[in-house]
Order: C-alpha cells, then structure tokens, then sequence
C-alpha cells in the first residue's frame, strides 16, 4: 500500500548533525522523499500536534524541547512507509529500542529521542496536513 508519514528529525537531532544520516537511512530504505523544511515549531502547533499528550506531567518539558531549536519536518512516501518508519526509528523508549534502528544508535533518554514518526496512517495524515501545505508536497514524475 503507498502511505505517506510524517517524519521530525527534532531539535537534539539537528543539534547533533544527525539530518543527514537520518535522510540516508529513509532514501536507503527506498522511500521518496516529498516534503522537506526547516522551521521552529510553534506552540499552537505543538498542541495540536500531541493532542492525545496535552495532560501528560511530561507536556510542559516536551513543550520546551519541542520549541528548543529548529525541527526539520519531512513527509516520505513508499509501500508500508508508516510502519516501515517506525521500524527505522526504533522504540520510543531508547533503552528498548535496538541497535540499528535510529533511536537505537543515536539516543539514550525518552524526552530527548532524536525524530518523530507518525504512528498510524490515519495520525499520518492529519500530522501531514498540519505541518505542510499541500502546494509544499512534490508529486515524483519517475515511478519507484
Ligand atoms: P514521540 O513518540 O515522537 O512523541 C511523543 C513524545 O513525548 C515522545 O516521542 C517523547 O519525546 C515524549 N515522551 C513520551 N513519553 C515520555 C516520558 N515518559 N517522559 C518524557 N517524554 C516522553
């Protein structure tokens, strides 16, 4: 099934210089990357982003991570890419997560994992449709 998700390398991943090893492992994989910016995300944004997290004891450290420094928002598409996604990432939690995946081998401590990807392609989509315009998403003229 072609799935497009929503991939965050976060403000520990940029800080670190890890935007490009993360683009590597998704263009690797054979995913097409068809979205791609730099911002520092809003707290409006943020709130609609983790909606189901607002009333979490961790939202207001997430908060002030989130908007520690800038975010690159990337939308890839392939077959499977949400759960693809997630098995290039690794578990949330980065002592479970195994080496080889991203988190695996970039990160130690739950608030501070490196990239975010969308869960579900439901919770794809809408994360899609509030991070990017759709004039900013790029229709690939080759097949894959
Ligand atoms: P992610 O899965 O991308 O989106 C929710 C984020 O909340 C998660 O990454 C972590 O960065 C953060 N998070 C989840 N659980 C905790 C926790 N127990 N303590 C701190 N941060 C958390």
């Amino acid at each position: 099934v072609r799935e497009r998700t929503l991939i965050a390398v976060k403000p520990d991943g940029v800080h670190r210089r890890l935007i490009g090893q993360i683009i590597q492992r998704f263009e690797m994989r054979g995913f097409q990357l068809v979205g791609l910016k730099m911002l520092r995300v809003s707290e409006e944004l943020l709130s609609q982003h983790y909606t189901s997290l607002c009333k979490k004891p961790f939202y207001p450290s997430l908060l002030h991570y989130m908007t520690s420094g800038p975010v690159v928002a990337m939308v890839w598409e392939g077959h499977n890419v949400v759960r693809s996604s997630r098995m290039l990432v690794g578990d949330t939690n980065p002592t479970q997560a195994l080496p080889g995946t991203i988190r695996g081998d970039f990160s130690v401590h739950i608030s501070r994992n490196v990239i975010h990807a969308s869960d579900s392609v439901e919770v794809a989509q809408k994360e899609i449709a509030l991070w990017f315009q759709s004039s900013e998403l790029i229709e690939w003229e080759c097949c894959d």
